[in-house]
């Protein structure tokens, strides 16, 4: 996967998944961080969360997942007040679009200078280019958060539902 792809390119160590779903995303990256590497993996929902702690056992990656239940600007805010700003090396949101500006605000702020951002559905099968459509709505205005931001290099790429990844300058 693009993901994995990207993670051993920059070598990257510290990863943030922003929505689990049943686990896919972050056992992806969690296969190919050095074992001293960690994924924060970030879900609201417990019932998908129960579901992907156990495909972490499953595929015995679990000591390199720390999965943190609970809305995810939140989860990313108290990363913040933590003390992990500036320590991440790549971010992944794919979580509620409504949200994608404060998951890039928050990730921006979490990743170190040249980290990475990938987000998926930025084209949302061409309803971004619907503007009656609620989510396109959200997603137009996510794409134009990454780009006036001026914090990032941006390229959109056109595979699956829209890819667009970000080196944090
Ligand atoms: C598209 S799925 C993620 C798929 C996953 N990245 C994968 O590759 O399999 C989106 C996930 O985001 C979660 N989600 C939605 N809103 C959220 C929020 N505010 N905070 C945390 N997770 C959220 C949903 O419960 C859902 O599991």
């Amino acid at each position: 996967m693009l993901n994995q792809f990207i993670i051993k390119l920059i070598s990257a160590q510290k990863v943030l998944d922003i929505g689990v779903y049943t686990g896919a995303s972050s056992l992806a990256s969690a296969l190919v961080v050095p074992p001293e590497g960690k994924v924060y993996s970030l879900e609201k929902s417990i019932k998908f969360a129960q579901i992907a702690q156990e495909n972490f056992k499953k595929y015995e990656v679990s000591d390199r997942i720390n999965l943190i239940i609970g809305d995810a600007s939140k989860s990313l805010e108290h990363l913040c007040q933590e003390g992990h700003s500036g320590t991440f090396d790549f971010s992944y949101i794919d979580a509620d679009k409504t949200n994608y500006p404060t998951y890039f605000n928050l990730s921006l702020q979490l990743l170190r200078q040249g980290g990475v951002l990938a987000v998926d559905n930025t084209l949302f099968k061409g309803k971004v280019f619907d503007l009656d459509n609620r989510v396109g709505q959200q997603i137009d205005n996510a794409n134009k958060t990454f780009i006036s931001s001026g914090a990032v290099d941006v390229l959109l790429l056109n595979i699956g539902d829209g890819y667009t990844l970000m080196r944090k300058r």
